[in-house]
């Protein structure tokens, strides 16, 4: 599987994943799809950011699926989604251990985090399998998950 930063011509693929079912049921900004024209804004926005970058990840020909990653002063927000023809078959493990690779090699002091919805087991796993802590919970409806650096 390899990872690419994404292009304005991913537009109509991010589109289908962002208006794919599961993924808004376990959105924690929206409950419901999104137009071409606020995700045309949406991606120029990210393409343009130097603190959001969005990766796409694929095999041979196949794109399997996105992985967001959102700077802040001290971590990378991450959020991702697996296309629903290869889910089961470990990509969504798979793209989130690559991404933290690849950043932990640029910088080990930051680090990651991720909201996860409680009723999301699938992603609340595939965190817990990276060997990421779960915070003191804040809120009722999350789990936030985190990973440092560990030599
Ligand atoms: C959450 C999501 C990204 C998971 O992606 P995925 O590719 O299906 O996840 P994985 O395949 O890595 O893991 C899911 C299950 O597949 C199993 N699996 C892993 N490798 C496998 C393989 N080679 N063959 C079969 N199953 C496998 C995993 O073990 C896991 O199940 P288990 O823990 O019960 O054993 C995906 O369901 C999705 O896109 N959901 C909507 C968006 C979303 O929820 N994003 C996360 C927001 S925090």
């Amino acid at each position: 599987m390899q990872l690419r930063k994404t292009k304005y011509s991913d537009l109509k693929t991010l589109l289908g994943w962002a208006n794919d079912r599961l993924v808004i049921k376990n959105s924690i900004s929206r409950n419901s799809k999104v137009n071409i024209k606020e995700h045309s804004i949406w991606l120029k926005r990210n393409l343009i950011s130097r603190k959001n970058n969005i990766y796409i990840a694929s095999k041979k020909s196949k794109l399997i699926g996105m992985i967001r990653t959102n700077r802040f002063k001290k971590y990378y927000l991450i959020s991702y989604s697996i296309d629903k023809k290869y889910r089961n078959k470990g990509y969504g493990l798979k793209i989130v251990d690559k991404i933290t690779q690849k950043l932990f090699k640029i910088n080990k002091k930051i680090y990651f985090k991720a909201i996860v919805k409680k009723e999301n087991k699938n992603s609340q796993k595939i965190f817990k399998k990276l060997n990421f802590s779960i915070l003191p919970i804040k809120n009722k409806n999350f789990f936030e998950f985190v990973k440092k650096y560990n030599i």
